[in-house]
């Protein structure tokens, strides 16, 4: 399976089968996560993945009604932005390479971190949110409510969300047909409670993308969930990008950015290597 498909078809997983990791599919993904521990800004997340056993106490879980978790991945970030945006980002392509292997995911950002004391929390770091994994079992009616309510399978349109740097209007995948897959990867990826926070002005002459975060929800931002989604978005728009051959650099654009609306955050900017199509 290519990246695009592999996009497509994911989906969070909230009802697991309590099998364990098959030990291939464990020790193919540890080595990956070994392998891509190095984020933006070269910041480095050492991610683990840690098996609960069946004796121990269930970790709890405030909302989404998982059932039949026992084996998670998480680290902990720095207590600021950009490193939340590199959790969010280094841990979104653990969850593109699981569904590789056929290994289901869900994201969770409300849970209690002391149930971890595998992971030893220094101070001035958090772990901002976790990955449960497994293998998935039929949908419960519990999971297909909670899908129902946050309208899981929908997502905004791209003139919501992709705008033309220099007119401020949306933009068309037809306007961009080499960065249109890239894009429409972005728009499909997870985000807390299915918020989408992300814009992104295309500036053609540069040939850059810039990132910006909206506020959708307050709590969640307060709890940097925001920050995951936008390093969420940026690993899907850097993993299309790169397997249909368009490389780039992330960097952080010096010079504000002018005629962006005052309730949009700054996050990174895409400069594209090479413009094809
Ligand atoms: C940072 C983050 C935190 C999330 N936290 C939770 C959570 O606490 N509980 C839950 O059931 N789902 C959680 N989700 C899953 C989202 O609700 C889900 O990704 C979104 O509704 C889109 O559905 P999909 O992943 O099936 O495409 C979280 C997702 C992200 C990206």
């Amino acid at each position: 399976m290519d990246i695009i498909e592999i996009i497509k078809n994911r989906r969070s997983c909230r009802t697991f089968t309590s099998e364990e990791l098959n030990k291939n599919d464990k020790a193919e993904l540890e080595k990956y996560i070994k392998e891509n521990a190095l984020g933006l800004k070269k910041e480095s997340i050492p991610f683990k993945i840690i098996e609960k056993e069946d004796k121990d106490i269930p970790l709890k879980i405030n909302y989404g009604m998982i059932q039949g978790h026992k084996t998670y991945v998480l680290g902990s970030s720095l207590s600021n932005s950009d490193s939340r945006i590199n959790y969010g980002y280094l841990m979104e392509k653990i969850v593109l390479k699981a569904s590789e292997f056929n290994i289901s995911s869900c994201w969770v950002g409300y849970f209690d971190p002391n149930y971890f004391k595998e992971i030893n929390i220094k101070k001035g770091y958090e772990i901002p949110s976790i990955l449960i994994l497994g293998y998935a079992e039929k949908q419960s009616v519990g999971e297909r409510l909670v899908r129902m309510t946050i309208k899981a399978n929908k997502r905004n349109d791209w003139e919501t969300m992709f705008f033309d740097l220099n007119t401020k209007s949306p933009l068309d995948p037809k306007q961009i047909p080499a960065y249109a897959d890239a894009l429409e990867m972005l728009r499909l990826s997870p985000s807390s409670g299915n918020t989408q926070p992300w814009k992104v002005f295309y500036d053609k002459e540069a040939r850059e993308f810039h990132f910006f975060k909206k506020i959708i929800n307050k709590r969640y931002n307060e709890m940097g969930l925001h920050e995951i989604d936008m390093g969420i978005a940026m690993a899907h728009f850097e993993l299309t990008s790169t397997y249909k051959g368009l490389s780039g650099t992330w960097h952080k654009q010096e010079k504000k950015i002018n005629g962006i609306p005052d309730d949009l955050h700054y996050i990174w900017t895409w400069k594209c290597a090479a413009m094809q199509g």
